[in-house]
């Protein structure tokens, strides 16, 4: 099989290469990534070493790179990572989140369609189906859940899975849907909570916890994501939307203070800040379809999986100097001005 991975130079996109290169060293995988802000070639250079694996510098959203590309290439399986993923850059600049996670996805679905892929995958958001109350923790995200969105992220993710499924209803392209929730784990960029949260605590700089820290996500570390995509894309029905959750629900505030708890710093670090406008209280998903259908379950606590999250990251300072240096500082100053 030969996979076309985009976004792959990312946090989740990467992490899946390197799941999917261990398990199938028969396969051949093609990782296309624009290097944004938020891929960088520092996340991949340990895939250099495979005879499988190939990097291509492009954008999704070059309708005829994408095209070319296709042609040339004659992938088996597309899975498409490649998206702008931060909600507080999203509330300043929709355009970049329509052009990429929009108008990229249908350029992918289009040379999808063209060269007949035998799979196309759309890596996915909970975050589609806006937010649940904090006092009702009987509600859960199922598939069956409208879509309610409250960012330029989520609505731009939304519009994407819309046409995923445009596509398999009016030219049978063979299309799945997977919707996680929150991710974390290695090479994670320090502008998500937890690698942000690490990265201050690690060096004494206060954390900025939006509003009173009471809001709720339930986090998934990014290994079972990864054997979650797998699993659909070899056992799932086309034209489905999965559901894929952690099983693990906290607080910011909970989040916080355990990762204070492993690097032994004080809570005083905590800086409560100006809430985040459109702030979804609640994310928790009911992932019992993939669980009854596909026999995929998470598989890691999020007791171990902070604890070596939060391991990795003292460990990859390197990384992380690199990842954090051009515009990483501007984006903070500008974003908290502390
Ligand atoms: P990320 O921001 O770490 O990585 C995104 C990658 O996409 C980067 O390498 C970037 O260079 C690349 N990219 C951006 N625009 C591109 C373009 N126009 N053409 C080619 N490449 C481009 O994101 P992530 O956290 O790894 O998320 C990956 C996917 O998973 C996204 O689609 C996101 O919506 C989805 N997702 C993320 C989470 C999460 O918690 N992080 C949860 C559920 C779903
Ligand atoms: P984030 O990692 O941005 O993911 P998402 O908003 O997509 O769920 O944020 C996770 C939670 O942490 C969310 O409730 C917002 C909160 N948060 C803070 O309190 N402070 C911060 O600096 C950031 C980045 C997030």
């Amino acid at each position: 099989m030969k996979y076309l991975v985009t976004g792959g130079a990312g946090f989740i996109g990467s992490n899946f290469i390197q799941y999917m290169m261990d398990k199938y060293p028969e396969d051949e995988f093609i990782n296309l990534d624009a290097l944004t802000y938020a891929g960088h070639t520092n996340t991949i250079e340990r895939f250099n070493e495979y005879c499988n694996y190939r990097f291509v510098k492009g954008d999704i959203t070059n309708r005829q790179f994408v095209m070319e590309l296709f042609s040339k290439e004659k992938f088996d399986v597309v899975v498409n990572f490649a998206a702008e993923s931060h909600v507080d850059r999203s509330i300043n600049d929709t355009s970049a989140f329509v052009l990429t996670n929009v108008l990229g996805t249908t350029n992918l679905l289009d040379a999808s369609k063209k060269y007949e892929v035998e799979r196309y995958h759309q890596v996915g958001t909970d975050e589609v189906y806006g937010e649940l109350p904090l006092d009702r923790p009987d509600l859960l995200f199922s598939e069956k859940t409208p879509i309610h969105t409250s960012s330029s992220y989520s609505s731009s993710k939304a519009s994407a899975d819309l046409f995923v499924l445009s596509y398999y209803r009016t030219h049978g392209l063979p299309v799945t849907i997977s919707r996680c929730s929150n991710n974390y784990g290695p090479y994670q960029y320090p502008e998500k909570l937890i690698p942000l949260m690490i990265c201050r605590a690690i060096k004494d700089i206060k954390l900025p916890v939006y509003g009173n820290g009471l809001n709720v996500r339930d986090w998934i570390f990014v290994e079972d994501h990864c054997s979650a995509i797998d699993t659909i894309i070899h056992k799932g029905k086309v034209g489905e939307v999965y559901n894929v959750g952690g099983q693990s629900e906290r607080t910011n505030l909970q989040v916080v203070n355990t990762i204070l708890e492993k690097l032994h710093k004080s809570k005083e670090l905590i800086s409560f800040v100006a809430d985040r406008p459109g702030h979804d209280k609640r994310y928790a998903i009911d992932f019992s379809k993939i669980k009854s259908e596909l026999g995929w379950a998470p598989s890691m606590s999020f007791e171990d999986g902070i604890a070596k999250t939060v391991g990795w990251y003292i460990d990859n300072e390197l990384w992380l100097n690199e990842v954090t240096a051009g515009g990483y500082q501007e984006y903070i100053s500008k974003m908290y001005g502390i």
